[in-house]
């Protein structure tokens, strides 16, 4: 089975061919990123705009590099929620108008199932059970995975997710959008010691995240700060620590609470250095593994999309070309394959 996937939940256009037996064909990225770098983040009406521009020629290529045609497609997934609505409506009618003109099934794929079968596209993916914490712009979720559509949202975070607390601690450093990465840089540039960031929630029992404290935190450090280089890359230093063990505190505690052994990160955030040393070294202590995306497929991306939609193609689920998008979908909704 061959399948087109098109991502357009927020503000990358990806598109992917995924084949069952040969795996990734093709995958081919947009990142809006300019665009809304002015803005200091996404706007909305500007990034459903562009992905209307980008996604034609973008599928066009996608084909051209996987050296097929609609022919030899078997189906068509596209990202049908959580995200955008005015992005997410792109994305939906292209994949629906392709399904209905090329005679093809269509699946509207959960976007954060994407993100958290993006391991399974590597060449040791993990075996089921496990737990994932996904850390991505707009979401963070600690899982129980058993299987394809088998999830228990263990936790969540109740205000920013961890790359959107990146992203604002970043801009309080004058740092461009998206920040995470930029943070991470610094970061490598700080020295310990200086600046000692709250570990939020991990006090208390449970396994839900917050964030928006510790970007008050950064703003009030930042305000009182020196403002020189060095107390900069210090205090994104001591901020990424922050996020990094508050995240291994609460993965511990997952799995532990679940007795698993396997724990899958994935999201925008799993692409950041310090957190897979971290989690590395955390769970070769406890005898377990770790796995992660492909660096390039930690952000959004097609090829996700492509994989959980020819897992459920293959499964014979099918979605109506009347659906509607999702801006706001449970995980737990899915149905098992
Ligand atoms: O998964 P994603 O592409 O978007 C959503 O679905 O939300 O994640 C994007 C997020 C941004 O907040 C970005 O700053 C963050 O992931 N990010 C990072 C790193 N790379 C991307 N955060 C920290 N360190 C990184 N290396
Ligand atoms: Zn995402």
């Amino acid at each position: 089975m061959r399948v087109l996937g098109i991502e357009t939940s927020c503000d990358e256009t990806g598109i992917a061919i995924y084949d069952k037996q040969q795996g990734l064909l093709s995958h081919t990225l947009y990142s809006q990123v300019k665009l809304h770098a002015d803005y200091g983040g996404v706007v909305p009406e500007l990034a459903s705009r562009d992905h209307i521009r980008k996604i034609v020629p973008l599928i066009e290529k996608a084909l051209e590099e996987a050296n097929c045609s609609k022919e030899d497609l078997d189906g068509i997934a596209y990202t049908q929620g959580p995200g955008l609505i005015g992005a997410l409506l792109v994305g939906s009618s292209v994949a629906r108008g392709l399904a209905f003109s090329w005679n093809l099934p269509v699946i509207g794929v959960h976007h954060m199932e994407g993100h958290l079968l993006a391991p399974m596209l590597e060449d040791n993916p993990p075996p089921f059970p496990f737990v994932a914490l996904l850390v991505s712009g707009g979401h963070s979720m600690m899982i129980d995975v058993e299987g394809i559509g088998k999830y228990t949202v263990l936790g969540e975070s109740i205000d920013d997710a961890a790359g959107e607390a990146f992203d604002k601690t970043a801009k309080l450093l004058g740092l461009d959008y998206p920040g995470g990465p930029l943070l991470a840089k610094l970061a490598e540039k700080g020295e310990a010691g200086h600046y000692n960031f709250p570990r939020p929630m991990t006090n208390k029992p449970g396994l839900d995240f917050s964030f928006s404290g510790l970007k008050t935190f950064a703003a009030y450090t930042i305000r009182d700060c020196d403002g020189s280089a060095q107390t900069h890359a210090n205090i994104a230093y001591a901020f990424q620590e922050a996020v990094v063990d508050t995240l291994m505190i609460k993965c511990r505690r997952a799995l532990k609470q679940t007795k698993r052994k396997r724990l899958v990160i994935s999201g925008g955030v799993s692409a950041n250095r310090h957190l897979r040393s971290a989690m590395k070294t955390m769970m070769d202590s406890m005898k377990g593994e770790v796995f992660y995306p492909a660096l390039d497929l930690c952000t959004d991306n097609g090829a996700m999309i492509a994989y959980a939609g020819c897992q459920r193609l293959s499964a014979g689920q099918v979605s109506s070309l009347s659906d509607v998008a999702k801006p706001r979908w449970s995980l737990e909704e899915l149905p098992p394959i």
